[in-house]
């Protein structure tokens, strides 16, 4: 047997057992006349030791080990004299009575531990010795035992996990595609699938009923904490369901997870709030409900007094920030600061500090009266000791997004947004479109293929802007998990979006042909949601960023560094696929 125990299993009930283990050295100490040599895998630590006065040719053979050598050891496990209770093997430690070198290291680039001396590049460049260490295993091991509930669950519910291709059309709408040039069909190409959208559609005209799948999906877009350009879905579809019927199921699916991963019970119905009601309270379609700092708008009690900021702006807006009227000068410069960076872009903020009497001290108190601010703490439920940040602006969804970074800000330094804490919320009736001032034209904001609300679909015709969506977003902690929605199952209903998104009849036929054909032959009503797994995963980890629940994530700049990919094809290969690559000049 090439070991009889992991390094993480042995306890003090296995003391006088002759055992042996492999692994790799974590660290060689030497003291006195004894080593001792930690011992590492997959399932924990364990301490060997090596007396000298025993087997001299043995001591000296495990002071020649270094940090990484995979080693087998043999020996008998006996109690600890000085135990150490910060490992679960810590009573207990492997008199050596045989060692075996199986393969020797190299010295690693950086220290395995979990504090590790790597930098982040290092540590991805040499991302196989990175997941060696604790703290990163972790992430993938809470990952697949996510992955286990998930498909657990799903299986409770009839879902059917049916894989879909890879290699699929590239289509108009979403991010960019990551493309794939085709050998036997010179001059064509393939992308891989930013979701598999219609092609799980299409599984539900087939009457799968429910269908599952976890699932890669590809995005060639501006990275960010929570993007990767490679991800995956836990993507869902179910036929003959409403609206609620997919909430409740899923809300179920995120209620499971909470349970058997965080051991967290979640009794109460997430709460929903629309997205108009989440634009106007919180200024994004994803707030972080863990703390309050609702906004407030105060034009009405604001305007007419001079003050030509405010006198001049389409919305005024403020947040209070409970008991932090002790804000110094220098803090709040500092937040005026952070709201002008030009990633938030305000013009700047005022402010005004409830005092222990009541009265209200504002940075324009030369424009306004003690009676109007009173009436503005008042209307914002202020109270003595807490500080009041107002942002203003002549374009209110901008300010209200301003705002928004603010609230933020101030959340994170006030210790609001507590990982260990959880708020859950539905955003639900999205609208069905949003301008591009890019591409000039309205942009569907789900997807082509979302079903707007009924009682909107006469506004398609005179005001399309107008219509909302039966779409809905999971999001929490200000995290979009996940999103769905109803789909489009009429083939003539899914004519006319095309046509509002800009669609000739042609070329909505050449692009999107096989699913409006699809829809004339018996398409049941159907909907269905995706949740970002590596996002839940990062939640669940109390992760910063995505990349540290993947095992092999790219970096900022979409590269692998490990693989050093992408990289140049040679001129074989590009001849194969009639490629020729021009690059612009530098
Ligand atoms: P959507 O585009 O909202 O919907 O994606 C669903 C969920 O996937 C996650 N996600 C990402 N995670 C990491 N990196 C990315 N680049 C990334 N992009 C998205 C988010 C998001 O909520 N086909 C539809 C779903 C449906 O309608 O059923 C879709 O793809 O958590």
């Amino acid at each position: 047997m090439f070991r009889t125990n992991t390094c993480g299993e042995l306890r003090l009930g296995d003391a006088g057992r002759t055992v042996t283990l492999a692994g790799w050295v974590q660290r060689v100490r030497k003291m006195g006349g004894m080593t001792f040599l930690d011992l590492r895998d997959r399932y924990g630590i364990t301490q060997i030791v090596f007396e000298s006065s025993d087997n001299e040719a043995l001591n000296e053979a495990a002071n020649h080990l270094g940090r990484e050598y995979v080693v087998q050891v043999s020996g008998t496990v006996a109690e600890r004299t000085s135990k150490n209770p910060h490992l679960p093997t810590g009573d207990i430690e492997i008199i050596a009575r045989e060692l075996r070198v199986l393969n020797p290291s190299e010295v690693p680039p950086f220290t395995i531990e979990d504090e590790s001396d790597g930098g982040d590049d290092l540590r991805m460049r040499y991302r196989y010795l990175d997941l060696r260490r604790t703290p990163v295993r972790r992430n993938l091991e809470l990952r697949h035992r996510m992955t286990m509930e998930v498909r657990r669950y799903l299986d409770s519910k009839g879902f059917l996990e049916i894989e879909t291709p890879m290699l699929v059309g590239s289509t108009p709408e979403g991010a960019r595609d990551f493309v794939v040039p085709s050998r036997m069909n010179p001059g064509q190409f393939y992308a891989l699938p930013q979701s598999p959208q219609t092609l799980k559609q299409l599984l539900m005209v087939s009457g799968m009923d429910r269908y599952f799948q976890i699932v890669k999906c590809f995005r060639d877009e501006d990275l960010r904490a929570d993007r990767q350009p490679e991800f995956t879905q836990i993507d869902c579809e179910m036929s003959f369901v409403e609206q609620n019927d997919i909430i409740e199921l899923f809300e179920g699916m995120a209620k499971h997870l909470f349970k058997t991963i965080r051991g967290i019970e979640l009794t109460e119905p997430f709460l929903r709030m629309s997205w108009a009601d989440a634009m106007k309270y919180y200024g994004s379609d994803k707030p972080d409900l863990r703390f309050g700092m609702k906004f407030v708008e105060l034009m009405d009690v604001l305007k007419g007094y001079g003050f030509g900021v405010f006198d001049n702006a389409e919305y005024i807006g403020g947040i209070v920030a409970k008991g932090a009227a002790h804000y110094t000068r220098k803090q709040l410069d500092e937040l005026t600061e952070y709201v002008k960076r030009p990633q938030i872009g305000a013009k700047g903020l005022v402010y005004a500090r409830v005092g222990e009497d009541g009265t209200v001290k504002s940075s324009v108190d030369k424009f306004y009266t003690q009676e109007v601010l009173r009436a503005m703490a008042d209307k914002m439920g202020a109270e003595a000791g807490d500080l009041i940040l107002i942002i203003s602006g002549d374009d209110t969804m901008r300010a209200r997004k301003q705002l928004c970074e603010l609230r933020l800000e101030m959340g994170r330094r006030l210790g609001l947004r507590d990982k260990d804490k959880f708020a859950c919320l539905w955003v639900v009736d999205f609208p069905m479109f949003e301008w591009s001032d890019e591409e000039q034209r309205l942009m569907a904001m789900h997807h082509p293929f979302t079903h707007p609300k009924d009682e909107d679909i006469p506004m398609l015709d005179t005001d399309p802007a107008a219509v909302r969506a039966d779409a809905y977003d999971m999001v929490i902690n200000g995290v979009e998990v996940g999103g769905g929605s109803i789909r489009i199952h009429n083939a003539e209903l899914q004519a006319k979006m095309f046509e509002i998104l800009g669609f000739t009849p042609e070329k909505a036929q050449e692009q999107f042909g096989f699913l409006m054909n699809a829809f004339k032959y018996g398409a049941p009503p159907h909907g269905g949601l995706a949740y970002g797994l590596d996002r839940w995963v990062s939640l669940f980890a109390g992760l910063d960023s995505i990349r540290d629940c993947i095992a092999f994530p790219k970096n900022n700049s979409g590269r692998d560094v490990m693989l050093d990919a992408p990289a140049p094809l040679d001129q074989k290969q590009l001849d194969e696929l009639n490629l020729a690559v021009e690059l612009p000049e530098a």
